[in-house]
């Protein structure tokens, strides 16, 4: 089974990138073969620094090596360094309804927030579309957000083979069912997220353990004192969720273990089991993180086996779509 995932360039990830989806992608080279793309073309459709673009995706690359993934088992790579994503973007845009665009809750969201909406931003979805439909992947391991990017990918992919003929695969979504919303420590009601979060309410993979356990100490929990999981206490309830995904067991057993130990002491124990956790993809990151002509090798080798990948579906789609060279005179 082919799986593809694609991974935001943001510089710091947190707890809940590492958990909803980082351990997703190193999972999936268990099961199956992983294609993982650092989207820096992405990254492009909102306001940034090139210099610090450059920067962050070698983070990128640090971290999803730090967290387990083995460039031997998987193919990691950086999407501007192979043309056909764009290029099968624009070839997609001629089955892609403007009004699905209009509708997707990530533009709306960023346009919202954003002085110039740049029209790269709007087709988003279409070039993610591209990502994976140029490895006819049949699995999206993704975040819970991305849910509607894949149903349209989904549409996109349907409708490019009654118009053309059958030529791209149909892939579906896994969403992690444990960990794919872990909260923010300050504002439980809401994810714990990049752009939107307190830097309190935020546990970053790099965090020094210091901070970390401070972090935990001050996270809002509501009034009471039982470690019990409910829909009015989501401080509490996230703490629990947290302790469960990270000790591998189910909430009702972290609930057990910590009755009536109180909120001070739990908090202790799960600053200790997320300092525990993440120590060691810290110190595998700076070491990995120091060495940037190897992880650009990295990035280059992954690039050229996308490359050979990419290139056959988008022959096939050049052909059946009638544009570029006439199919006989590709060597
Ligand atoms: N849009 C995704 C995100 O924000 C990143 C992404 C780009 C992606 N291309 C992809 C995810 C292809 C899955 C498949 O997280």
């Amino acid at each position: 089974m082919r799986i593809f995932s694609g991974i935001q360039p943001t510089g710091r990830k947190h707890l809940g990138n590492y958990i909803g989806a980082i351990r997703q992608y190193v999972q999936a080279q268990e099961r199956g073969e992983a294609i993982l793309c650092i989207v820096d073309l992405h990254a492009t459709t909102v306001p940034y620094d090139p210099a610090a673009l450059r920067r962050s995706v070698l983070d990128t690359a640090a971290m999803l090596l730090a967290a387990g993934l083995d460039p031997a088992r998987c193919v990691l790579f950086r999407q501007g360094d192979v043309a056909e994503h764009p290029e099968l973007c624009w070839l997609l845009c001629s089955v892609t309804a403007h009004g699905d665009l209009n509708r997707m809750h990530q533009f709306k969201e960023k346009s919202a927030r954003h002085e110039l909406v740049s029209a790269g931003l709007f087709l988003y979805p279409v070039l993610q579309a591209a990502d994976v439909l140029a490895y006819r992947a049949e699995e999206v391991p993704v975040g819970a957000d991305q849910r509607q990017h894949v149903e349209l990918m989904r549409d996109i992919a349907l409708r490019f083979n009654e118009r053309f003929g059958e030529t791209l695969v149909v892939p579906r979504h896994r969403i992690p069912e444990v960990g794919a919303r872990i909260m923010d420590l300050q504002e439980p009601e809401r994810k714990m997220s990049t752009t939107d979060s307190t830097e309190q309410g935020t546990i970053y993979v790099l965090d020094q353990p210091s901070a970390i356990v401070k972090k935990l100490k001050s996270a809002v929990t509501d009034s009471g004192r039982d470690i019990i999981r409910s829909p009015e206490k989501p401080g509490i309830s996230n703490l629990i969720e947290v302790m469960a995904v990270i000790g591998e067991t189910e909430s009702a057993d972290v609930e057990l273990e910590f009755d009536g130990a109180g909120y001070g002491s739990f908090k202790q124990a799960v600053g200790d089991a997320v300092v525990e956790f993440l120590a060691p993809v810290r110190e595998r990151y700076a070491e990995l993180r120091g060495d940037e002509a190897a992880l650009e090798a990295v990035l280059g080798e992954g690039a050229e086996r996308a490359r050979v990948l990419a290139r056959e579906t988008l022959a096939d789609v050049r052909g059946r779509m009638g544009v570029g060279p006439p199919p006989a005179a590709v060597p």
